[in-house]
């Protein structure tokens, strides 16, 4: 059993400004998050600077309102993400907590951003995930496996060789004319579609690793386009990307299942991906007969706070202030790259 903590999390790594108290890991007594969205809409992406100004802008508001109830003294711990993600960002969430940190004289924690998002799952209502678990990432800025062996323990399995998943979808909605962020507009227009429609590619679906590959299945999807001569039905083209992506992370997620020498008591699918119904439902029905499958819930699966204190709460390790720095690639450092690993 953990010992009874809050912690303040702050988490800056891509267009989002979020800052969460947390207690004991799994209860959310508080989250505020700022979005740069209603700008990126207008570029169609994001531009770095363009996000890092924005955060620079609501960073203080976002702790404020966590504020609201509580006094620094209630505080335990800060917690923030310190990579990946886009350095200007990272520098203004970063900057700040240790700005907090030594003037209340709490301990910090560093956060790896990816290994966070599957924290996620600590802070849905179902009980905890039981270890070892399979966290299958699929955001706009990753796609990958991530065996959780023990709280700091934690194994990359494989992950994209070029998009990640939430790229694609990005990628593909701007195809179809749609804004951005793509994912949720193919998951509306999906709706209206038949899935069956499009013929696209599986790359590297059946080769034996569990690595994935999703820039081709866009560049498919253009070659399709133009070979409609302006005809393209929307909704089918949606539908049958979408259930092309659905059926790329489900092979790979059996494969890298079978390949786990020990199984994993828990599934978990994390990340602004998992954010879609079609996906998620696809891997409960799939996967729930042989481990306990979770899908962390909108508020959780998009860039949030509250997974970078649970994932701080769990892996309570503070550091020296002056070791606390930005890093876009902290998460290869610290995960490692083995791809075949012995749970016993
Ligand atoms: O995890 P996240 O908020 O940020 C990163 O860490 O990258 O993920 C953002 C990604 C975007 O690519 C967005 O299009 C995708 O998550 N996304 C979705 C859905 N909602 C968000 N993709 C598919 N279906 C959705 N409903
Ligand atoms: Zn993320």
């Amino acid at each position: 059993m953990s010992p009874n903590r809050t912690i303040l999390a702050i988490e800056t790594s891509c267009d989002e400004t979020s800052a969460a108290l947390v207690k004991n890991g799994t209860d959310i007594l508080h989250i505020e998050t700022a979005s740069s969205m209603r700008k990126h809409r207008k570029t169609g992406g994001i531009v770095p600077e363009v996000g890092a100004r924005q955060q620079v802008h609501d960073i203080i508001p976002v702790i404020q309102s966590c504020l609201q109830d509580v006094s620094p003294h209630d505080i335990d711990a800060i917690a923030v993400t310190v990579g990946p993600g886009l350095i200007g960002s990272l520098v203004v969430g970063v900057e700040t907590a240790k700005i907090l940190s030594w003037a209340w004289q709490k301990p910090i924690i560093p956060v790896d951003h990816v290994v966070a998002h599957v924290y996620g799952a600590w802070l849905t209502d179902k009980a905890v995930p039981e270890l070892p678990a399979l966290g299958l990432v699929i955001s706009g800025g990753h796609t990958e496996f991530v065996l959780i062996k023990n709280h700091g323990d934690v194994v990359f399995l494989g992950g994209t060789r070029d998009d990640a998943a939430g790229e694609a979808f990005d990628k593909t909605a701007r195809l179809l004319g749609m804004p951005y962020p793509g994912g949720p507009e193919i998951e509306k227009a999906s709706k209206e579609g038949n899935a069956e429609a499009v013929s696209l590619p599986l790359p590297l679906a059946y080769e034996k690793t569990s690595e994935m590959s999703f820039s081709g299945l866009k560049t498919a999807v253009r070659n399709h386009i133009l070979s409609q001569n302006g005809n393209t039905y929307t909704a089918d083209t949606a539908a049958s990307f979408q259930k092309t992506v659905t059926e790329i992370l489900s092979i790979k997620t059996h494969y890298t299942l079978e390949n786990i020498s020990g199984k994993p008591k828990s599934l978990i699918l994390a990340g602004g991906v998992a954010a879609n119904r079609y996906i998620a439902d696809h891997f409960k029905k799939v996967f729930s007969d042989t481990l306990e499958v979770y899908v962390t819930p909108l508020m959780i699966s998009v860039d949030n706070a509250a997974m970078i204190a649970s994932y701080a709460h769990f892996n309570f390790h503070p550091e020296p202030i002056d070791h606390i720095l930005p890093d876009p690639n902290y998460h290869a450092r610290t995960v490692g790259t083995s791809k075949k690993i012995n749970l016993t």
